[in-house]
């Protein structure tokens, strides 16, 4: 059975509530259940988990090593600016999926540039909770 590990940086925790109208009126719990359940429908397991923490958001990523298949990450604004995460994306050899519920390329420009991406197989940005369920779709194309 695959594992994904899903990963949710600064200030997802308050997907829903923080700025609807940009990041969308479901909850992260909604969009954790849903993801859960589209794996579910794949045969796999996956583990969501959120943190505010850069050092706690490493963690998690390097205990994916020889534990998960590949990893879905929305880093919130660490992707514009943390080696620190991108390290850690290459250190696993994973495959990983950058995911955000917004268009960053529609947005302020320091949105616009990715530290993480040259790290991650690719980004899907701009589609809301659907980003995270076309990140499935990618890893299967990938894992399967
Ligand atoms: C985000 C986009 C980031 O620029 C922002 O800092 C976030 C959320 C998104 O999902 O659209 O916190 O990653």
């Amino acid at each position: 059975m695959k594992k994904i590990s899903l990963i949710h940086g600064p200030n997802l925790n308050l997907t829903g509530s923080r700025e609807p109208g940009i990041y969308g009126a479901e909850t992260l719990d909604a969009i954790n259940a849903a993801v859960v359940q589209k794996c579910e429908q794949y045969g796999w397991q996956c583990v969501p988990f959120q943190s505010n923490s850069e050092g706690a958001l490493i963690d998690r990523i390097h205990a994916a090593i020889g534990q998960c298949d590949g990893l879905i990450l929305n880093a919130g604004a660490y992707t514009h600016y943390s080696y620190a995460l991108r390290d850690a994306i290459a250190a696993t050899r994973l495959p990983c999926i950058e995911v955000h519920l917004s268009n960053v390329h529609a947005r302020e420009e320091f949105r616009h540039h990715s530290a993480i991406a040259p790290v991650c197989a690719g980004v899907i940005a701009g589609f809301g909770k659907n980003s995270y369920l076309l990140a499935v779709d990618a890893l299967k194309g990938i894992l399967e």
